[in-house]
């Protein structure tokens, strides 16, 4: 302890005088590292002591008072910064969940791995609307002297969410790919997407936005390589690289995208300005703000007056589209966020872009523990609308622009990372695989282990040579009419395993992606007469079963349902049990 107070002072001035390759030989865990927002000095990383962590770096000033509801302002410092310990969130709405009773948590099947994932992946209680910080976890003392950089970007339907997930730790990664793993927080719900027309909207997208400006600046004082940094992220966060791929173009900073369970194409979004500005008007006029009518200077700074708290718990109850992920979320506004992505080109940079096999397994294990069921079918088309067309059409768009693309279906249902009986390689289920943070026990397989270090060393590989290495790696690159589609994990089979992708995409042309399927609502199809039993689902199945059950799922208030939200539902099963 008493070195490491003095030397890493030492270290950082011999570290920024020496060449890169010196660098790699005198580094030692945790030292300090100057950067653009101060000198920040980590430690060994749990597990991985000698992955060195610097946690909680502030990337922008925080997003308060007058920067409340305004995009992001860089945060410049020199004073030292203790990177020890992750940032606070950024706010949620309280969830109104109750615990389900012991019998409803047998019914739904919840394995003893469900509710250890469910702590892994919860947000930990430290929520601030100060919360615009980052992470970084590196190894400088080994392997390239300038790494590959991969950036996560959290899920949680941009209503949940953090860099603080415990599952979601880089430094098994950085230990393990001789990459530098980046986290970053971003604002959530209302205080990310606003949706007042009198201002700037989409505020989260560029805290994403700034934080990669950051990597940019700083991450090469960490062995990191600025110019091969890649964008990955999971749901909500899958869709903010991709909404990043497109909003960029001129200037993407990184030089790859993996996209995990979303892209531009999911769930009905973005939504419109009219919609968005409607749903703040709504919270405005409820906290005594005025509304539409009103002088836009003052309800803003009215509603700057307010606190996070008072602003979040005065949220309108969601129904619709608005019931998966809260009614603020990316919004048209011609700049960031378009409103014809079916007509633009991405950024042309690489891009890995998949999806699970039963993304369906997440939610219909959630509407378990509320005690609510749907038909099968219903949930088959859930996946197909919400997650597999949206994976294959943003796979169409990169190869029509000639750029790399490959694409990939997760099949993984192993002992340890199945949260319940029927949730197969259910929405989330490759991130424990991907960040070898699956729980302890039961055991993962010898068959699990393997796919885990060869999905892991593809998203690196990936990383560090975008445009060749997953060709090296083995992997064919995406073409609709050849065996393209790398079904990873099935049958516990450690490689490739290419199909067509039609065997999956077949009935997508019966869907409407612009119209998301919301959970609950009558299946919206593209109107073209189906020919066998997904049509049952759509017609019937999923408009009548419903009854009342979903209401008792949306009753958490419209927070997301994504999986900052199982992990409260889980997590109120384990107080159950433990109680
Ligand atoms: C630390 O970084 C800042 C900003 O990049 C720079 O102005 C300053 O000179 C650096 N300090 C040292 C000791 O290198
Ligand atoms: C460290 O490993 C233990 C045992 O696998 C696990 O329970 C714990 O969550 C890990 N801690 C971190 C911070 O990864
Ligand atoms: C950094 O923070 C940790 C925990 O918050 C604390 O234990 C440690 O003493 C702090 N280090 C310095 C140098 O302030
Ligand atoms: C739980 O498992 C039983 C037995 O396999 C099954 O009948 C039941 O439908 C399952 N529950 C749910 C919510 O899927
Ligand atoms: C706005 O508020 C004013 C004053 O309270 C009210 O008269 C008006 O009907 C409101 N307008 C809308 C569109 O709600
Ligand atoms: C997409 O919409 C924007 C603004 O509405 C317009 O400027 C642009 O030309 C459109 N792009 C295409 C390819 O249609
Ligand atoms: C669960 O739902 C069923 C059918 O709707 C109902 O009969 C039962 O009472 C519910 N159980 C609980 C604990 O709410
Ligand atoms: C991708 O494009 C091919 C033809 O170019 C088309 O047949 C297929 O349906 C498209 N995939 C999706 C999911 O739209
Ligand atoms: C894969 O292996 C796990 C155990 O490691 C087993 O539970 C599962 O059924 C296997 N899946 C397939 C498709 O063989
Ligand atoms: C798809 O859904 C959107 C939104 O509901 C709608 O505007 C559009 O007309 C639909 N397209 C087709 C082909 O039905
Ligand atoms: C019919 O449904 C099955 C299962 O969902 C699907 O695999 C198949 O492609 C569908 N066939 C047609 C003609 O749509
Ligand atoms: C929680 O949900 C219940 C049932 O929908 C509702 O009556 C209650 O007002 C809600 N409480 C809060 C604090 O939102």
């Amino acid at each position: 302890m008493k070195a490491t107070i003095v030397l890493p002072l030492a270290a950082a001035v011999l570290a920024c005088s020496a060449s890169l390759q010196d660098r790699a030989g005198i580094w030692f865990t945790g030292q300090a590292v100057n950067t653009t927002s101060g000198l920040v000095s980590g430690h060994g990383a749990t597990n991985q002591s000698g992955v060195s962590e610097y946690l909680g770096i502030p990337f922008a000033q925080p997003p308060i008072g007058d920067l409340r509801f305004a995009a992001p302002v860089e945060f410049y410092g020199t004073a030292p910064l203790n990177g020890t310990s992750f940032g606070p969130s950024c706010p949620v709405k309280a969830s109104n969940t109750t615990t389900p009773s012991v019998n409803i948590i047998i019914a739904a099947n919840i394995t003893e791995a469900g509710v250890e994932m469910a702590g892994i992946f919860a947000t930990p209680n430290n929520y601030n609307e100060d919360c615009l910080y980052l992470n970084v976890w590196t190894k400088p003392q080994t392997g390239e002297a300038k790494k590959a950089v991969l950036v996560w970007i959290y899920g949680g339907g941009f209503t949940s969410g953090s860099s603080a997930i415990p599952g979601n730790t880089g430094a098994n990664i950085a230990e393990l790919e001789d990459v530098v793993v980046v986290s970053l927080n971003y604002r959530l719900s209302i205080l990310g997407f606003p949706g007042n027309p009198a201002g700037p909207n989409n505020l989260a997208l560029l805290d994403q936005r700034l934080a990669i400006e950051w990597v940019r600046d700083n991450i090469e004082n960490f062995g990191g390589d600025p110019s091969r940094v890649t964008l990955f992220g999971q749901s909500a966060g899958s869709v903010s690289v991709d909404l990043y791929s497109y909003a960029w173009v001129k200037d993407p900073i990184a030089s790859g995208f993996i996209a995990e369970s979303g892209t531009v194409f999911s769930w009905g979004l973005p939504h419109t300005a009219t919609d968005s500005a409607g749903a703040w008007f709504k919270v405005t006029a409820t906290l005594g703000c005025g509304n539409a009518s009103a002088d836009s200077t003052s309800v803003l700074s009215c509603m700057r007056s307010k606190s996070s708290a008072a602003i979040l718990a005065a949220l309108p109850a969601a129904s619709g589209i608005a019931s998966i992920l809260g009614y603020f979320g990316p919004t048209i506004d011609d700049t960031v966020v378009f409103s014809n992505y079916s007509a633009r080109t991405p950024a042309k940079l690489p891009i890995l872009v998949g999806s699970n096999n039963y993304e369906s397994g997440y939610f219909r294990t959630e509407f378990a523990l509320a005690n609510a069921t749907l038909p099968d079918l219903f949930w088959d088309e859930y996946t197909l609308q919400d997650f597999t067309c949206p994976a294959g059409i943003r796979a169409n768009a990169s190869v029509t622009a000639n750029i790399p693309t490959w694409r990939y279906r997760y099949f993984g249902d192993f002992p340890n990372t199945r949260i319940s009986s029927e949730a197969g390689a259910w929405h989330g289920a490759e991130m424990p695989i991907i960040f070898d943070t699956m729980p302890s026990e039961p055991a993962s397989t010898p068959e699990e282990i393997s796919i885990s270090a060869y999905m892991r060393g593809a998203w690196a590989t990936f990383a560090k040579d975008p445009v060749n290495g997953l060709a090296t790696y083995g992997w064919p690159s995406y073409d609709v009419s050849k065996d393209t589609l790398i079904r990873l994990a099935y049958d516990n089979i450690t490689g490739t395993n290419a199909v067509n992708p039609a065997m999956y995409d077949a009935d997508c042309v019966y869907v409407n992606v612009s119209s998301t399927q919301e959970i609950g609502a009558p299946l919206q199809t593209s109107g073209a007469s189906k020919t066998n039993a997904t049509s049952t689902a759509g017609t019937s199945g999923s408009g009548s079963a419903l009854g009342s059950s979903p209401t008792t799922v949306q009753s958490n208030g419209g927070g997301g349902r994504f999986e900052g939200q199982i992990g409260l539902v889980l997590a109120a099963v384990v107080m159950t049990w433990f109680l």
